[in-house]
């Protein structure tokens, strides 16, 4: 099991982790309230559920390097991160991520710890950095989820 962030949440209401494909594999309630989907909606989905379309790209190389190393650039800290809501918005997901590992020591996923929303991003500047996030989503053909 992951330590850290999670050792402090047994019922795994604030946390969502992923097998080492990046497959959804527990959805807590807290990640309920701020993106959405219920667990029957998001488990079984691949994390890019809640990814905007133009940080797909990133997420997977840190990722997949992540697991196939073992090292993470930023473990356990936390990071204010666009994400895309089910109704589409973007919306700022304060969180932080660890590697979790099998009895045997072998990486066999990643927990995101979700620590709520953040503080929506104010002014001109953040409306420029964010514009493109936005339009990837308009033009992201995503199956809705019932
Ligand atoms: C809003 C949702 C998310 C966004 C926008 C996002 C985006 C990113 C980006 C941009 C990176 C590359 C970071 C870098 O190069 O420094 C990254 C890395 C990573 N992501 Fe995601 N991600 C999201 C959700 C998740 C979730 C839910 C998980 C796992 C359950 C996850 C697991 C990882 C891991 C393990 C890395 C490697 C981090 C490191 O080396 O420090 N991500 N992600």
């Amino acid at each position: 099991m992951a330590t850290g962030p999670v050792a402090s949440d047994e019922q795994g209401h604030q946390t969502i982790t992923s097998d080492r494909e990046g497959v959804i594999r527990h959805w807590g309630r807290e990640a309920e309230k701020v993106f959405g989907y219920t667990p029957d909606e998001a488990i079984g989905r691949k994390v890019d559920l809640i990814i905007p379309t133009v940080l797909q790209g990133r997420h997977w190389r840190g990722f997949e390097k992540a697991i196939e190393t073992g090292r993470m650039k930023r473990p356990g800290k936390t990071l204010k991160i666009p994400a895309v809501h089910k109704d589409g918005t973007i919306i700022p997901f304060r969180g932080s991520l660890v590697l979790s590992h099998a009895a045997d020591g072998n990486v066999d996923g990643a927990v995101a710890t979700v620590l709520g929303r953040g503080p929506a991003w104010r002014g001109t500047a953040w409306r420029v950095v964010l514009a493109p996030l936005n339009l990837g989503q308009l033009f992201k053909r995503r199956k809705p989820v019932e």
